[in-house]
């Protein structure tokens, strides 16, 4: 590891949590207990990723959306999968056991859909030792004020002053590229006690059908991510490693070694493969072999 790659190389140290390297899965991108049936314990041997992220929970079990749910672009994809889940108590009884057994610490990502619903599952998950950490999922409205929970600084402040004293176990605080100032969200999560903020979540966007005009997904808009926000990413993790103390997980559009390193640079502490890992389900341990190789690669020589 050379000092002007932190983490690299080696292992890193993330909220009180010593991981073996700085690549992670980003939220909903990996099926850890689909690829577990698929690959048996070959994965549990070789798994890619130094922590695991759960897709997100919600206190009520969730549908999703209606179909269609995904939109392939150029360079990555637009989803409205909606949050699909088994809700609290169906994650606790079946996904819970079945992700403790990962070799590697589990981060639990939640989302609710009001100060309350969020207590609710930051009280239910801190009690639990098979839980690591937790990521709050704030991208959706605040049914009790109508504003989305992460667009907000002020929201954001309510939200960690009522969940913060919840629980001892780290909390990281998910942020939404789609606002305003995104840092000031990251300070005002900084101030209210958040152990570190992961972004960018999706970038609203929307298709249209070709041959109607209508909206071709059924949640009408949704989520863009892969190698088209990577850009956007890049800017907004490097402004909001300006604007806080606490650690930053980069995510959005990596799909290489050098894409990691960027957000490193950046500022970020640890990095998050997600669309990528649907294209290459190994895409995650090649991502971090690459980091390593550049990391311990000298200086290039100047170019210009
Ligand atoms: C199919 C899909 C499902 C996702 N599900 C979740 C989710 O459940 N919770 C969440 O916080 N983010 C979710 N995300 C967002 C990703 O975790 C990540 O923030 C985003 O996709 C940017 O990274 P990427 O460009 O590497 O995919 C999802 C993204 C995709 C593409």
């Amino acid at each position: 590891m050379s000092a002007e790659h932190p983490g690299a190389g080696t292992g890193v140290g993330f909220c009180g949590l010593e991981l073996a390297h700085p690549i992670i899965n980003a939220s909903g991108t990996f099926d850890a207990i689909a690829a577990r049936r698929a690959f048996g314990e070959e994965l549990l041997e070789r798994f890619p990723f130094a922590a695991f992220v759960s897709k997100t929970v919600t206190v009520a079990p969730r549908q999703g959306n209606p179909p269609p749910r995904l939109w392939e672009l150029a360079a990555g994809m637009i989803n409205s999968i909606g949050l699909p889940n088994k809700g609290l108590h169906g994650y606790l009884e079946h996904d819970l056991p079945a992700l403790s057994e990962l070799p590697v610490p589990l981060i639990v990502n939640v989302m609710g859909f009001s100060a309350a619903e969020v207590a609710t599952l930051v009280e239910a998950f801190g009690e639990r030792d098979e839980v690591a950490a937790l990521e709050l999922n704030v991208s959706c409205p605040n049914v009790e004020t109508g504003l989305v929970m992460g667009a907000d600084p002020h929201e954001i402040s309510l939200l960690l002053e009522r969940v913060r004293p919840l629980s001892a176990k780290p909390l990281i605080v998910k942020l939404t590229p789609n606002a305003s100032d995104v840092p000031a969200v990251a300070r005002a999560a900084e101030a209210a006690g958040a152990d570190a903020v992961s972004l960018i979540n999706t970038i609203r966007g929307m298709a249209l059908h070709p041959a109607t005009g209508e909206a071709w997904l059924g949640g009408i808009t949704g989520g863009v991510s892969g190698p088209t926000v990577r850009a956007i990413a890049l800017a907004q993790v490097h402004a909001v490693a300006a604007a806080v103390s606490i650690p930053v997980v980069g995510m959005g559009g990596v799909a290489g070694g050098r894409d990691a390193l960027d957000l490193l640079r950046a500022g970020a502490t640890l990095v998050a493969v997600g669309t990528e890992s649907f294209r290459d389900p190994a895409a995650a341990a090649r991502i971090a072999q690459e980091l390593a190789a550049l990391a311990g690669d000298p200086a290039p020589a100047s170019l210009i």
